[in-house]
């Protein structure tokens, strides 16, 4: 394999303070790497990567990647942008702006540098889709100005930039498709249907599902991403994707919610809502491809990674181990201000 070898080389992590960003940043770290995280702390958080601050090899930046970033880097890992419905239709232009804007500067930096960039693109780019499980290949079914429209398009754009890019300058990219992740360090108030269930199912209170709770989702856990994302990364440059990175196991999401309750030994009960505008019914990735060209597929069980889950939120409630729970991020302010309704099950 010719691909990138991360040991001893320097790697750019935008939005590295955030919930996936925290994680690549420590892995990258016991890979050898020298990590520079670059995040506007809009809804990353400072706590996810105070561990990593001793470390000699790890180097933050407060910056906005809708401006251009001028440093010196082996390769980059572009994950800033707000990822969770609460927070992306918070300021939804600056949302389209993230991705497109971000993925522009980005992208200008990876070509001065003649350096590897990889995409946290999303399964958002499906849409509401007509075909199931989704492969790479489907093109999607997105509502171009809907509510979610400034996070799916934006990611869909950002496709085209880094795939023009690759044409046009021949640039070294990978796109990866990220379904559904979860995992310690999700922020607790961004209405994602994991952490919103186990927060819930915590604190006692009622377990709100939207709809009749039959649509579908597919759980990925955090360190079997990564791990994806690594390998991805140190693929060839031939393997540019897009490629689906996500967990194929389906599960309603009642199921979800009922296996939250049992897990968490919580009383709480389950509440429906009305579902959300172009809530997508079914979410599951083909992760062929993935399997063939990156020998991956994850390893973590729903069981076990809701236990690890539910084991962090309950430090973060602070009914366990003591931890500081991070400085509240200006969304959940304006939430309370707006009294607004939870988000839809992302
Ligand atoms: N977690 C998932 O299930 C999932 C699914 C699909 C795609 N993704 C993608 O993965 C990436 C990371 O998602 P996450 O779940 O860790 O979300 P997150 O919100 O925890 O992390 C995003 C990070 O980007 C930072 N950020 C936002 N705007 C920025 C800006 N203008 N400049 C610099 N930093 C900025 C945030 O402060 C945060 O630290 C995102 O691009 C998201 O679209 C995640």
């Amino acid at each position: 394999m010719d691909g990138f070898d991360m040991s001893g080389k320097r790697v750019l992590v935008t939005g590295g303070a955030g919930f996936l960003g925290s994680h690549l940043c420590e892995r990258l770290l016991a890979s050898g790497a020298e990590v520079l995280c670059v995040d506007n702390y809009f809804t990353g958080r400072r706590s996810n990567i105070a561990h990593l601050l001793d470390d000699p090899s790890f180097e933050v930046l407060r910056h906005d990647v809708t401006f251009p970033l001028y440093v010196e880097v082996d390769a980059i890992f572009n994950l800033a942008c707000p990822a969770s419905p609460v927070h992306y239709q918070h300021d939804p232009v600056q949302t389209t702006k993230v991705s497109v804007i971000g993925a522009i500067n980005m992208l200008g930096l990876a070509k001065r540098l003649r350096c590897p960039i990889l995409q946290a693109s999303t399964s958002e780019v499906y849409g509401d889709p007509h075909i199931h499980p989704q492969v790479e290949e489907y093109w999607g079914n997105v509502n171009p100005i809907g509510i979610r429209a400034c996070y799916d398009e934006g990611k869909r754009c950002a496709e085209t930039l880094f795939f023009d890019y690759h044409r046009q300058h021949k640039l070294r990219i990978k796109v990866m498709r990220i379904f559904n992740t979860y995992g310690p360090r999700m922020h607790p108030d961004d209405g994602r249907v994991v952490s919103n269930f186990v927060v819930q199912a915590l604190k006692g209170e009622p377990i709100t599902v939207f709809g009749d709770g039959e649509q579908t989702r597919s759980f990925c856990y955090v360190d079997d991403l990564i791990e994806g994302t690594i390998r991805l990364m140190g693929s060839p440059p031939s393997l540019i994707g897009p490629i689906n990175i996500g967990n194929p196991d389906e599960f309603t999401i009642r199921e979800l919610a009922d296996a939250v309750i049992r897990l968490t030994g919580s009383r709480s009960r389950i509440v429906h809502r009305p579902l959300p505008h172009d809530d997508p019914r079914q979410r599951r990735p083909d992760i062929s491809k993935a399997w063939e060209a990156l020998g991956w597929r994850p390893t973590v069980r729903l069981e076990e990674g809701l236990k690890r889950t539910i084991a962090y939120f309950d430090r973060e409630l602070g009914r366990g181990e003591p931890r500081r729970m991070a400085e509240p991020i200006p969304i959940s302010a304006a939430r309370r201000k707006a009294g607004s309704r939870p988000s839809p099950q992302a």
